[in-house]
């Protein structure tokens, strides 16, 4: 634990931000399986939503896995680590008065909730994009799936390592019955943007 830090109260707050862009901070934090389309439908919401005007970002497993978080592996205390960070880098996002998009797994209940806790009432959304891991399976884009069954990828989540679905989750896109455009309108209907 740092000792001596002391906490410097920001020139610009997050609600002036707001108000002079006119929208409102949000976490959008996509969860589902592997090739359930998190990563897709969080694109193509952004493009989306930048065409009208938004400040938008994505923050993407794969990606993030590259940079800041390529020390972390994925038996349980990574992921967890995984989502820690990120979930306090969308916070950055939300103070920076964005519409930040996540696309992690984030396979556990218990991380997302401390992610839903670090912000305001509302700031959260968590976006279950629903598909089985049977469809997941046969999409398999990047071969893991044929991978993990043979043996070759341990802890490979829905094969050898728990997927926890949302309870209640604020939004649900089943991607085997709606297209990716079909959920993105979903989505830029219910935040009305
Ligand atoms: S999370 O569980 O910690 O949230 P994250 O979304 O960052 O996962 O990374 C998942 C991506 O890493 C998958 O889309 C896949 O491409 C890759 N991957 C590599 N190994 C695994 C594994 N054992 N389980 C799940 N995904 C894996």
């Amino acid at each position: 634990m740092a000792e001596n830090i002391v906490w410097h109260d920001a020139s610009v707050t997050k609600e002036e931000r707001e108000e002079k862009s006119g929208q409102k901070s949000v976490i959008l934090w996509f969860t589902g399986l592997s090739a359930s389309g998190k990563s897709t439908i969080a694109n193509a919401f952004a493009r989306e939503a930048f065409n009208r005007g938004k400040a938008v970002y994505v923050l993407d497993g794969d990606n993030i896995r590259h940079g800041l978080n390529k020390d972390l592996g994925f038996d349980e205390d990574s992921r967890k680590e995984n989502i820690r960070r990120i979930g306090e880098v969308a916070k950055l996002f939300v103070d920076a008065g964005h519409i930040v998009c996540t696309a992690f797994i984030s396979p556990y209940r218990q991380d997302r909730e401390v992610v839903r806790q670090l912000v305001e009432d509302g700031e959260f959304l968590e976006v279950y994009v629903k598909a089985s891991v049977e469809i997941c399976e046969i999409r398999d884009p990047k071969g893991l799936y044929k991978k993990a069954k043979a043996g070759k990828i341990p802890n490979f989540t829905g094969i050898s390592a728990p997927y926890e679905a949302p309870n209640n989750p604020e939004i649900i896109l089943d991607t085997e019955q709606y297209s990716i455009e079909e959920c993105v309108q979903q989505l830029i209907k219910e935040l009305n943007i």
